[in-house]
């Protein structure tokens, strides 16, 4: 156990509550998926249309003026202390405000929760609960009107008096008390991990690398705001939230308003973006069920883009220390990968970071760690890849650096380093194509055209390079429970309190639900985001579309064992004395020789319809194998030779991720992905004003997010890859693979460019300045 590197069945530590239901198991390939191409049919969006008509309401949508009060939060204007006295009957005057909630007259909630979280999404968030301030930003005050602009004009008038305390607010300067997490961090993942004698492998080789990499504070900011709609009726709670787990958002309101989790409904059909930060349920779903219960009256609350840089995820700052030892035909002998990351005093959270250097590469002597250092900030949490995107900067930086000393290809470098077995927990892979992305990539991108040397490959006033970063992440099933019902006329509805948060889930399922069916798409319906449904793991980690597919598949093999029933117990059907399995296929019911048209079977044998409510557990804790989807990401850009600034020129993205169920999303995932690794690499960066505490660039104008400009051409290739080990959709998960090592890779291509080495991430001009003139 403590050598394996991300305990498959332990992110409920991170990615929601568990439903009950199904006990863990493992689901190997199903016979429905054996002989089904790699690569899926890519069908366009079902929901597109209605997306593009405004027929997919946002959470912010369901109610409106007259129904629905409004609300807005007031934030607090130092790092840490305390409200002394807050004066709202100025606020209260204003025309239009109901009612102002502060920490004196909210409604009771329970919490706060502990530091160090069992399960950070399924905990109580109370919010005005102490005159404590906690971060710069942290609500302080709610002010609800019969308008927006009333609410907003009313909360100019809340004054507040502080009591100041020092807070930390420099990583270099708190660092010295940097502390070892005394529980597992951010997936289950362990903290620290090592395998034989790091120190002495290092100090033997004869080929070392010994270089430290910092990465910024990024902001996760889906298109779509964090807006809720809050409504008590007969003390059931009903949200309308953008949510990725409606179980977890469920269980938080549950824990803070202290009830059952079934006086509460979560509504979130439709929702514009997460990346990992509609995972926690924000202050804004907790203060409109405030505002609601204290007025008796739906409320809606919406966070502004410069809200919620302070009240919702960001991906905490990093420092990580790489040390490569290799012989000197490039063999890895030793890797150690140190890591200091931002966390806060009332909520530990720590990225599994140290733990993409446990899987990549070969070498005996290993170590990884995990080290806190503690700022009075926003609290990090979850975004895109936690742990994976910063990981693979560091250690793809250092690679490309190995690659370098040693005058060698860094694609084999790569290759020659591949380990047989998972190399820390000796387990073998489900299934590993990370050497197919490498080889079929550099083919695919003319990698023989690098430049061998910085400087060597001219274009005008530009430096090209060229550059790779290799990515993985893990493959998780996790529990998830459907419901599909077979109806008269031939058709299908599937049942899922699963989500979209743009990642194609409607489209993707109900192609899966087809397929399981055998039926057309346009003969089967998904319904989905309520919590009303069965329950699922949602969106997050990778493992929506698996977990939920598997979830339906299991549902299927019940109606086709009530199928088989059916035909046993009706003397005249024209199936009886079949043998073999039943299959549904091509509209028909299959079994052995014969076979009937599914909808004649359900009028005569079945008239009360089919139904079934099936689901599966997600893997058990212990597993035989280590399941990872892999990927390459090539990069070409331009430096300027006058300003220094980087141009993205070509972006290749390959992957093994076992089956691809709809091409065209898959497609556009991997796009998404890449994108937002490009934004890592060259722009986002969220800056802390050291006096007081906030994040100083926080919009869209000064918080760069890379736009079509900015990338001129990419390309995405998906390896054949048959991955049969860890559940029977053969699907392996994209949601977050795709940003992994692209950061990496565009380090290194401007290293190949100019000869100048950017540790410090995003690769600004100024950085690359200053690297020019320290040469
Ligand atoms: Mo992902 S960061 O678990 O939505």
């Amino acid at each position: 156990m403590a050598q394996q590197r991300q305990p498959q069945q332990q992110p409920p530590a991170n990615q929601g509550g568990q439903p009950a239901g199904p006990k863990p198991e493992i689901i190997p390939l199903a016979p429905e998926w054996r002989d089904a191409p790699m690569v899926g049919e890519g069908h366009p969006r079902l929901d597109g249309a209605a997306k593009v008509r405004g027929a997919a309401p946002y959470a912010y949508e369901y109610k409106g003026p007259g129904e629905a009060a409004y609300g807005w939060m007031v934030e607090a204007t130092i790092a840490k202390g305390r409200i002394t006295a807050i004066d709202t009957a100025a606020a209260e005057r204003s025309p239009g405000v109901l009612k102002v909630l502060t920490h004196l007259n909210a409604p009771p909630q329970s919490g706060p929760h502990p530091r160090v979280a069992q399960n950070r999404f399924a905990r109580p968030e109370p919010y005005l609960f102490q005159p404590e301030v906690r971060w710069y930003g942290e609500p302080v005050a709610l002010v609800l009107a019969e308008t927006l602009e009333a609410a907003r004009a009313g909360a100019a008038l809340v004054k507040v008096d502080y009591a100041p305390a020092a807070a930390d607010l420099e990583f270099d300067r708190a660092l010295p008390k940097a502390y070892k997490p005394a529980n597992k961090i951010n997936a289950g993942a362990e903290p620290d991990q090592a395998k034989g004698d790091f120190a002495k492998g290092f100090a033997a080789a004869p080929v070392t690398v010994d270089e430290t990499y910092v990465t910024p504070h990024e902001h996760n900011m889906p298109m779509e705001p964090h807006a809720t709609i809050a409504e008590w009726r007969e003390g059931k709670l009903t949200v309308w939230s953008p949510q990725q787990i409606l179980m977890a958002c469920k269980a938080t309101l549950a824990q803070t308003f202290k009830l059952e989790p079934s006086a509460i409904r979560v509504v979130s059909p439709f929702i514009g973006g997460g990346f990992g930060a509609k995972v926690p349920t924000h202050c804004q779903a907790i203060l409109a069920a405030l505002g609601a219960k204290a007025l008796g009256r739906p409320v809606k609350l919406a966070q502004t883009r410069q809200q919620m840089f302070a009240n919702t995820n960001h991906r905490p700052y990093t420092r990580q220390r790489i040390r490569l030892g290799a012989t000197r035909e490039g063999r890895l002998l030793a890797v150690g990968h140190e890591v200091f990351i931002q966390t806060t005093p009332h909520d530990e959270f720590i990225e599994q970071t140290a733990t993409f250097s446990r899987g990549l590469y070969e070498a005996p002597d290993r170590l990884s760690t995990s080290r806190g250092v503690i700022l009075d900030l926003p609290s990090g949490d979850i975004m895109r890849a936690p742990g994976e995107q910063p990981g693979s900067f560091a250690l793809e930086s250092a690679m490309d650096e190995l690659a370098a000393r040693l005058g060698m290809d860094p694609v084999r470098l790569r290759v020659m380093n591949e380990p047989k077995v998972d190399p820390e927990s000796g387990k073998p892979f489900s299934s590993r194509g990370l050497v197919a992305c490498l080889e079929q990539g550099a083919e695919r991108f003319g990698w023989a055209r690098r430049p061998a040397a910085p400087g060597a490959l001219r274009d005008g006033e530009w430096d090209v390079g060229f550059g790779v970063g290799c990515a993985t992440f893990p493959a998780y099933v996790r529990p998830a429970s459907v419901s599909v019902e077979l109806k008269l006329d031939g058709t299908a509805v599937g049942r899922a309190d699963m989500t979209d948060i743009g990642t194609g889930s409607w489209t993707s399922l109900a192609q899966i639900l087809a397929a399981e069916l055998g039926l057309p798409l346009a003969k089967v319906k998904m319904e989905l985001g309520d919590s009303d449904y069965p329950a699922t793991s949602g969106s997050g980690g990778s493992f929506g579309m698996t977990s939920t597919g598997a979830g339906i598949h299991v549902a299927c093999n019940d109606l086709r064992r009530q199928i088989a029933e059916k035909v046993a117990a009706d003397a005249n059907s024209p199936l009886q004395g079949a043998n073999g399995p039943v299959r549904l296929t091509d509209g028909r019911v299959v079994m052995g020789e014969r076979s009937q048209p599914l909808a004649d079977f359900l009028r005569r044998s079945a008239p009360q319809r089919l139904k079934a409510r099936g689901g599966q557990g997600g893997l058990p804790q212990e597993l035989p194998f280590s399941a990872h989807s892999f990927g390459a990401q090539f990069v070409e850009l331009g430096v300027n030779r006058v300003t220094s600034e980087v141009r993205l020129r070509r972006m290749l993205g390959v992957f093994a991720a076992g089956r691809i169920i709809n091409d065209k999303l898959a497609r556009s995932q991997i796009l998404g992905g890449m994108i937002m690794g490009a934004g890592a690499g060259l722009t986002e960066e969220t800056i802390v004003d050291a006096r007081w505490g906030q994040f100083v660039n926080r919009d869209f104008a000064e918080y760069h997010i890379p736009v079509h400009a900015d990338i001129k051409s990419m390309d995405v290739l998906f390896i054949e890859e048959r991955e049969a080990e860890s559940n029977p959709l053969g699907t392996k998960g994209l949601g977050e693979v795709g940003i992994v090592g692209v950061s990496a890779a565009i380090a290194n291509a401007v290293f190949n460019a100019t000869g100048v080495r950017v540790r410090d991430c995003p690769v600004t001009l100024d950085r690359v300045i200053a690297g020019r003139s320290a040469a």
